[in-house]
């Protein structure tokens, strides 16, 4: 049978935590961008975003990909409708899903939201828990993704700087939260230091791996009898726009093993 062709977006290595989840439940060819002359996103407009990953998203298309999913969730929370207008396969963003997860976890309808600067402003989060009848807290912590870049994914200043944003956003929602919702790509790699100093009654929802489950109900029924194995079904391929050796010395901690075929490319403007 053909596996899917699935284009995978991200401003930089961050994104490598969705594919890891993508590829654990469905079998497919992959093409990650990951646009690391770029990044950060999480500081910039929606109109700059928008245009980056409008670039990219035509980039992957001519690799003839069946479905783009969005895995940054700061493009996804500033410039998913445009992005889907634009692209002509079906486009996925980690926003509903990373959602619906937490409403299907919280007891007590609310939810901590952690993302971002740019995704916090956009409040993508907070409608879409809304939406679903939660109450949501959102916080910034822009410390978090240069801290889990450089390798300090169990250090003390991490879990210090975690600390001080999670009291701040705790306080907020004078304790009626039971779930944190990980708004960025890079926070699934910090989770067990999360885990360590959230209170006890606090679930984590991660949108990578909720993201990943509505993939693979998408890709549906065809790609069934592939999901139980492993390595033969998958294959990788990554273009980035800065260095290809960075991003693999980075690729090893965001993706858990090597990786090969890395290509740079110049989308320009
Ligand atoms: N990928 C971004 C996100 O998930 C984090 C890194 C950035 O700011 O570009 O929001």
């Amino acid at each position: 049978m053909t596996l899917p062709r699935i284009g995978v977006f991200d401003s930089g290595v961050g994104g490598l935590t969705v594919l890891k989840a993508l590829a654990e439940q469905s079998p497919a060819h992959y093409f990650y961008f990951g646009d690391t002359a770029r990044l950060p996103y999480g500081t910039k407009s929606a109109e700059t975003v928008a245009r980056y990953a409008i670039g990219a998203a035509h980039f992957l298309e001519a690799q003839q990909i069946d479905l783009l999913m969005i895995a940054c969730n700061t493009a996804t929370a500033l410039a998913l409708p445009l992005i889907k207008q634009a692209a002509h396969v079906p486009v996925f963003g980690v926003v509903e899903p990373g959602a619906a997860m937490a409403a299907e976890v919280s007891k007590k309808r609310a939810a901590v939201v952690i993302a971002t600067e740019a995704t916090v402003s956009s409040h993508a989060y907070r409608d879409a828990l809304q939406r679903r009848g939660l109450a949501a807290y959102e916080k910034a912590c822009p410390l978090l993704v240069p801290l889990v870049e450089e390798g300090w994914i169990d250090h003390p200043v991490t879990e210090q700087v975690a600390r001080i944003y999670l009291d701040e956003a705790l306080a907020q929602g004078s304790g009626d939260a039971d779930v944190l919702l990980l708004g960025c790509t890079h926070y699934p790699l910090i989770t067990p230091l999360l885990r360590r100093i959230l209170p006890q009654n606090m679930e984590i929802v991660d949108s990578a791996a909720s993201t990943a489950r509505v993939v693979r109900e998408a890709l549906g029924e065809s790609n069934k009898d592939l999901t139980s194995t492993d390595g033969d079904h998958r294959s990788f391929r990554f273009y980035v726009t800065d260095s290809v050796d960075k991003f693999k010395r980075l690729a090893i901690r965001f993706l858990g093993r090597q990786v090969d075929h890395v290509e740079h490319v110049d989308l320009g403007g």
